[in-house]
């Protein structure tokens, strides 16, 4: 691919959590799944759990919860701030492609468009039959991915993200340098950031899939998922072609493969 690719760094973003944490901060998305949390009623298994920015406030809905991550170095983090707040949730570091944790769940979420680290065909269908085995029946599956838009697919955008100004006083600024492969469906991803009193880092490169609408629905029942809702954003309206984000709520199809 084009110029990016040339560039490579070795800084992976999730060998640093307390960066994400900075870069990702809390968002609407804490509110949605939390009410579906409690609806649901738990057992609770977020995939792609992370620093547990969203398995921290799902466990203090008083839910029996479980976060799954690949990443040591996040697993590390979420679990310290856990044991920080005296949190009840469990930590276990496993692939979403391959997980069996030998229970059930009401409710299975992955947050934060973390489906789409699975670029490949296969690993997509492997881990969404993971997510279908892992429903209690009558469980749903609740996600969100990135509504991808073509005219953004490689665009370069730089945000500004204020710091608190209590603890490290500046803004961070992260540069979002961005490929696309339309036929791998593959956006390529760097951040750089700039923060005040050192020197910039780049991170990644980092692949992500670009997932359409209208195969969205296709993916899902290859792996024995309906897709039951859809959403453009975390307070429930419609996917129009301006959203940022498809939110999503599947089922196990009574006559899908559970294996
Ligand atoms: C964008 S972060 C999202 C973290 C968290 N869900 C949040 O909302 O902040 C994506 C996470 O997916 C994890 N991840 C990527 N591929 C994975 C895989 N195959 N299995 C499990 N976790 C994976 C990464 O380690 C990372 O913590």
């Amino acid at each position: 691919m084009s110029a990016i690719c040339g560039r490579m760094s070795e800084l992976a973003l999730y060998d640093h959590p307390a960066l994400y944490d900075l870069l990702v901060p809390p968002g609407p998305c804490e509110r949605f799944y939390c009410e579906l949390a409690h609806e649901a009623g738990g057992p609770v298994l977020e995939l792609a759990c992370g620093t547990g920015r969203l398995t921290m406030p799902l466990a203090r809905t008083g839910q029996d919860v479980t976060g799954l991550d690949a990443s040591g170095a996040m697993l590390r983090a979420a679990r310290a701030k856990a044991a920080a707040e005296g949190g009840s949730a469990r930590f276990v570091q496993g692939d979403m492609r391959s997980f069996d944790l030998g229970r059930r769940f009401a409710l299975v979420i992955v947050s934060c468009n973390s489906l789409c680290h699975l670029t490949d065909h296969e690993d997509m269908t492997a881990a969404l039959r993971r997510v279908s085995r892992h429903l209690a029946p009558g469980g749903l599956f609740a996600f969100d991915i990135v509504n991808p838009h073509i005219r953004d697919l490689s665009h370069r955008q730089a945000v500004d993200l204020p710091l608190d100004a209590a603890e490290r006083p500046g803004i961070v600024t992260r540069e979002e340098l961005v490929d696309y492969d339309p036929v791998e469906q593959v956006r390529i991803v760097q951040w750089q950031v700039h923060e005040p009193g050192r020197n910039s880092r780049t991170f990644g490169p980092m692949s992500l899939r670009a997932i359409f609408p209208r195969e969205l629905p296709l993916l899902l029942s290859a792996a024995g998922l309906d897709l039951i809702a859809r959403h453009g954003d975390f307070d429930g309206n419609p996917l129009t072609r301006g959203s940022l984000n498809q939110v999503c709520l599947a089922r196990a199809a009574c006559d899908g493969p559970r294996q």
